[in-house]
């Protein structure tokens, strides 16, 4: 860390990564101002940055203060900013507009620092600064990661004598005034990420979440960008909290014409209050550039793709056995079961809900975590050692954060169970909420989890969390607790990597309820939904993917009748769909035909075989169609070849039907599109003249992006597969031969 010395107030910062540029103002020891963060800007001098600064100073016209109103990135009231403030607290009514000065800096590797210019790369930058009239101390972190991903977050210490009440620590970043349309997402239980778009315009679009979990109905990325982008073009801007309690996203256009994209989390009354030297530190704020939305997810996945932790093994095809036996455990079947998915070659097979005292139905058991002795005399050894006889891992299903009224946890320690206002909160799925910033709850769950990860062979846990957080208050007194109920989920899922190496946790909320970037600094995969119809999955794991890359997102093959929806589904669309992203299986294969079962070991196969591709390359989807066809490819790092599945939503519009195109090759290279069958080929089929029976078609990347090719004839809810390669020994477009 190069230290600026506490002389140095006048900082500009110019950092550029895969593309993107970030320029930052904390001239006269005021807080970094967001100069420019998009396109790369390419060298700069200090005089080049001193003038784009310059430049974006605002005019005094109108009614307005009398110093151009500077936004810093955690914006401040007091210099007339009149939006949202970065600070909402107070010393007992007092302290309560901050006006931060720098004090110094760390500049980590990545950048150099030259009389108050700092030049480089990806890099982390803190910002240490101080208000000393409100006794307050700041940390603001900005950091400009490889991928063009750059993320901030800010710490607030309390250095006064008296209690300093946090209500609110929100980040923003400011967006050109170009970008005028919003995308984010809706959704609810089973049918997630439901994108919406809106235009922005004058006041706040404010999404928060009070669940007390990231929710089914998460903004997950609120963007904003030029009107009409899409996966492939317009710029566009987009901000996540990586946090799985309350949080708020937002955009905020200003009638001057400022606007801006931020977020936090969402603090409940008194949940932070600050004693002497106490400091709260909010999430990070990840913020995404892309021209389109392919670009953005890019950023984020390869951010994660780049980080120590990430799953760097192939992901095992997974088994679960929710949708085969719900809550009806009988260890016979249950081999019988795993016996069959070893013959398929499934590689984890794990037992979801139902397997610990007295759970026999969703109204009861939860917190007690021993194996019931009355379904499983023997323990769980039966099944767990025939799993990894065949060469499967068992992975085992959790529920940490809860409790049932109908529990030995609870009837011991009815304190344990979050409440406020002297009553029970209204129960949810038939449960409560297990108050884990109580140290002596927390070593309960603790401790019941680590024995039976210790007493079995067990890889993986499905950590679900079935249930909003209402009223979730911590005795004695009732004061709000999911700030540090969240931080305590974490804490959990933290030990238990730490005592349990190579253990792998899925987060799971009700299916995709908790779909974050704090949850996933310490998981391996996300269950994106409880409905794993496929029509339904085409769209729920394509914008989960706007976020995670395909090996983190959880997709099965469920049985041919949904069990949400009802909708029967050929086994093609099923696994056509499900194979794009960290693939299974959740159905009883003792109910499967023969054919089915041949179909599905097919499926498994073609996973298997092409699952670093899809695990590793980029993904593509494309504009460039009728809207009831939806392309979803994965592209590989070197651009040789690629994978594309089109999802035939429901029927064409026109017959015969137009053209699709497939963007994200390498314009100048030769590729082969052929069309891949796996299991009984779909009836229906209308195979276009390029098939060439079979055989495919020779085109340029360039081609492929611009001009396309006809869409195959198929039904609706339907999947077509293809498969480019790179022709080699063709010759190329390029000009370098
Ligand atoms: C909700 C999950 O999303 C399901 O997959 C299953 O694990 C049930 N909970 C079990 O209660």
């Amino acid at each position: 860390m190069t230290d600026v010395p506490q002389s140095a107030p006048d900082v500009l910062v110019h950092l550029t990564a895969a593309g993107v540029s970030v320029v930052l103002d904390s001239t006269r020891g005021r807080l970094p101002a967001v100069v420019h963060w998009g396109a790369a800007l390419g060298a700069q001098s200090r005089e080049d940055l001193r003038a784009l600064s310059t430049a974006d100073v605002e005019p005094r016209e109108g009614n307005v203060v009398d110093e151009p109103v500077r936004l810093a990135i955690l914006p401040e009231h007091h210099a007339g900013w009149p939006g949202r403030p970065g600070v909402a607290g107070h010393r007992d009514g007092a302290d309560w507009s901050p006006r931060f000065q720098v004090t110094s800096l760390d500049v980590g590797p990545g950048a150099t620092v030259d009389d108050g210019l700092v030049d480089g790369g990806p890099c982390a930058i803190v910002f240490h600064a101080r208000d000393e009239v409100a006794m307050l101390g700041l940390e603001l972190e900005v950091e400009l990661l490889a991928s063009g991903l750059l993320r901030t977050r800010a710490g607030l210490t309390n250095h006064g004598g008296t209690a300093y009440t946090v209500s609110d620590l929100s980040l923003a970043m400011p967006i050109p005034s170009r970008a005028r349309e919003i995308l984010d997402f809706a959704g609810r239980w089973s049918k997630e990420r439901i994108p919406q778009r809106r235009a922005l315009v004058t006041g706040i679009h404010d999404r928060e979440g009070r669940k007390g979990r990231t929710g089914h109905d998460a903004a997950t990325i609120l963007s904003a960008g030029v009107p009409g982008f899409g996966f492939t073009r317009g710029e566009v801007w987009g901000v996540h909290v990586a946090f799985s309690g309350n949080h708020r996203h937002f955009a905020e256009r200003l009638a001057t014409d400022a606007q801006v994209i931020g977020g936090g989390e969402l603090l409940l009354p008194g949940e932070v209050r600050l004693g002497r030297d106490e400091d709260y530190r909010g999430p990070w704020l990840y913020a995404a550039y892309g021209d389109g939305l392919d670009d953005q997810a890019r950023r984020f996945h390869r951010f994660l793709r780049g980080r120590a932790t990430h799953p760097a093994r192939p992901r095992p095809v997974t088994l679960n056995v929710w949708e085969a036996v719900y809550f009806d455990h009988d260890v016979d079947r249950l081999v019988d079961l795993a016996e069959r998915a070893a013959a398929l070659g499934i590689e984890r097979f794990v037992l979801d809900d139902g397997w610990f005292r007295g759970r026999r139905d969703d109204r009861r058991g939860l917190g007690d975590w021993v194996v019931d002795e009355t379904v499983w005399p023997d323990g769980l050894s039966p099944l767990v050692d025939r799993v990894t006889q065949l060469g499967m891992e068992f992975g085992l299903w959790f529920e940490p954060e809860m409790v049932n009224e109908d529990s030995d946890v609870a009837r011991s320690h009815p304190e344990w169970v979050m409440q406020t206002g002297g009553r029970l909160p209204v129960r949810g799925r038939h449960q409560q909420v297990l108050d884990l910033a109580r140290p002596e709850a927390y070593a309960h769950v603790l401790e019941q989890m680590s024995r039976v990860l210790s007493d079995y062979d067990i890889a993986y846990v499905k950590w679900d969390h079935n249930r909003d957080l209402v009223d979730a208050g911590s005795l004695p007194t009732g004061a709000a607790g999911v700030h540090r109920q969240t931080l305590a989920a974490y804490r959990l899922m933290d030990e238990l990597k730490r005592r349990f190496p190579g253990l792998e946790i899925e987060s799971c909320s009700s299916g995709g309820g908790r779909v974050d970037l704090g949850v996933i600094e310490r998981t391996d995969r996300v269950w994106a939904s409880d409905c794993v119809d496929p029509l339904e999955r085409q769209g729920i794991d394509l914008w989960t993917m706007q976020l995670l890359p395909p090996e983190l997102v959880g997709a099965h093959v469920g049985s041919p009748v949904n069990e949400t929806t009802g909708r029967r589904h050929e086994l093609s669309f099923r696994a056509g769909t499900a194979v794009r992203g960290h693939f299974g299986i959740e159905w009883d294969l003792a109910k499967a035909s023969a054919s089915e079962i041949h179909d599905l070991a097919e499926w498994v196969a073609f996973h298997k075989a092409h699952r670093e591709l899809l695990h590793t390359g980029d993904v593509i989807r494309s504009d460039d169609s009728d809207p009831t066809l939806s392309i979803h490819g994965v592209v590989s790092a070197d651009r040789s070849e690629a994978l594309v599945f089109l999802g035939y939503l429901s029927r064409y519009e026109s017959s015969p039907r137009g053209r699709f195109t497939l963007p994200g090759l390498d314009p100048d290279r030769r590729y082969r599109v052929v069309p891949v069958v796996v299991g009984a080929p779909d009836d229906g089929l209308a195979p276009p003249s390029w098939y060439h029976d079979g055989t495919g078609i020779v085109l340029s990347g360039r081609a492929l992006a611009v001009t396309g090719l006809r869409i195959p004839g198929a039904r609706p809810e339907r999947v077509v597969v293809l498969r480019v390669r790179e022709e080699v020994g063709q010759g190329s477009y390029g000009s370098g031969g």
